[in-house]
């Protein structure tokens, strides 16, 4: 291909203006062909930003659309599943934001569906893997640095979402981050988790645990906590850090610029999402799209999204019952043997 590949982008909200604007504005091997979302007229403004030359309110239109050569699913974890199946159905390249599908047996029909085919469409949003800061830990564990891992200490905190993030949304939509960088990070499968819930903050509506604590249980005995508080007010927080046999490994502050004022020395913290992993984000579409034009798909896959959803599943049983629960997965595909 010598030109750009076209893109369709399906929900035009946060991620998906977010994607949109990445794409055009980093990613030169790709543009926006269409945009789609229930609501016309944000998908019209998004696309009209980055002139995208057709706009629709069903996503099956862009899915359809003959000069769509890939789909970027931006919309809400409900509607992953029926989406991403409809692009299998139709031969086409998926890039599905997190999580892959909103259950974990709808994550399961995906892998089957894709498995079935026979060769790799989808890949999932867990941009953290290219992640400047992520990628370089990883190298550095890999490298033997720090020893065999023991334990992993995770720290996600947000400044504030929306009052409907409720105690579940913790975990299927910001926890899941987390457990799919433990399982990239360790390459163990979590074979156990359980779920405790300290007092909530005040700043929680009525009967939401937030913040939570998350144990999983990583095969051969490596332990993951995963702090996750999305009412912490300060900063938009993701903490890393890893203990080997004979030393740490930890993400630092991106700051450049350290600030030494009034007796203190400080460093910026990141507002949200969108600044703290922008770069994540521009390289995981480039490199999204370099494997689709190269005809060598190499980021997450739907194994991992299927695998990252039974862990959170185990999450919400073990939030509902205040027990510890054995994660069980299905058998993976000889497909993604070869991967993560
Ligand atoms: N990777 C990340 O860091 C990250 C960050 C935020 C959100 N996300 C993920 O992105 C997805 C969207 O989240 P968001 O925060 O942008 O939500 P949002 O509510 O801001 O946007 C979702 C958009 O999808 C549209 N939509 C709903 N149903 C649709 C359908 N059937 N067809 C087309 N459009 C439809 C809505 O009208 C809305 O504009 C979620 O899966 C979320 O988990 C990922």
């Amino acid at each position: 291909l010598s030109r750009a590949l076209n893109v369709g982008v399906v929900g035009a909200g946060a991620m998906g203006a977010t994607h949109v604007h990445t794409i055009a504005s980093a990613v030169a091997a790709a543009r926006v062909a269409a945009v789609a979302d229930v609501d016309l007229e944000r998908a019209t403004a998004v696309a009209r930003e980055v002139a995208a030359s057709r706009v629709h309110a069903d996503a099956h239109d862009v899915i359809a659309d003959a000069s769509v050569e890939a789909v970027l699913v931006a919309s809400p974890a409900e509607t992953h599943e029926e989406l991403v199946l409809a692009c299998l159905d139709a031969g086409k390249p998926v890039l599905c934001e997190k999580p892959l599908a909103a259950t974990v047996e709808a994550c399961r029909r995906i892998v089957e569906a894709e498995a079935a085919l026979g060769r790799r469409l989808v890949q999932v949003g867990f941009m953290r893997r290219y992640d400047p800061a992520y990628v370089e830990l990883k190298r550095l564990l890999d490298g033997g640095e720090v020893g065999d891992p023991l334990l992993l200490h995770c720290v996600h905190r947000n400044v504030d979402l929306r009052p409907s993030f409720g105690s579940e949304g913790a975990l299927t939509e910001s926890v899941v981050h987390d457990i799919d960088v433990a399982r990239w990070l360790l390459g163990r499968e979590i074979a156990a988790v359980t779920v405790l819930a300290p007092r909530a903050t005040r700043h929680a509506p009525p009967g939401v645990r937030d913040p939570q604590l998350v144990l999983l249980e990583a095969d051969g005995g490596v332990l993951v906590d995963v702090e996750s508080f999305v009412r912490a007010k300060y900063a938009y927080d993701i903490r890393c850090e890893v203990v080997g046999e004979s030393g740490v490994l930890a993400l630092a502050p991106r700051a450049p610029v350290g600030l030494r004022r009034d007796g203190r020395e400080s460093v910026a913290l990141p507002g949200g999402f969108e600044t703290r992993f922008a770069q994540a984000y521009r390289d995981e579409l480039e490199a999204w799209v370099e494997g689709l034009r190269a005809a060598a798909p190499s980021g997450p896959t739907a194994w991992d999204g299927y695998a990252a959803g039974a862990v959170t599943d185990a999450c919400l049983q073990s939030l509902a019952s205040g027990r510890r629960i054995d994660v069980r997965l299905a058998p993976r595909p000889g497909l993604y043997r070869a991967s993560g």
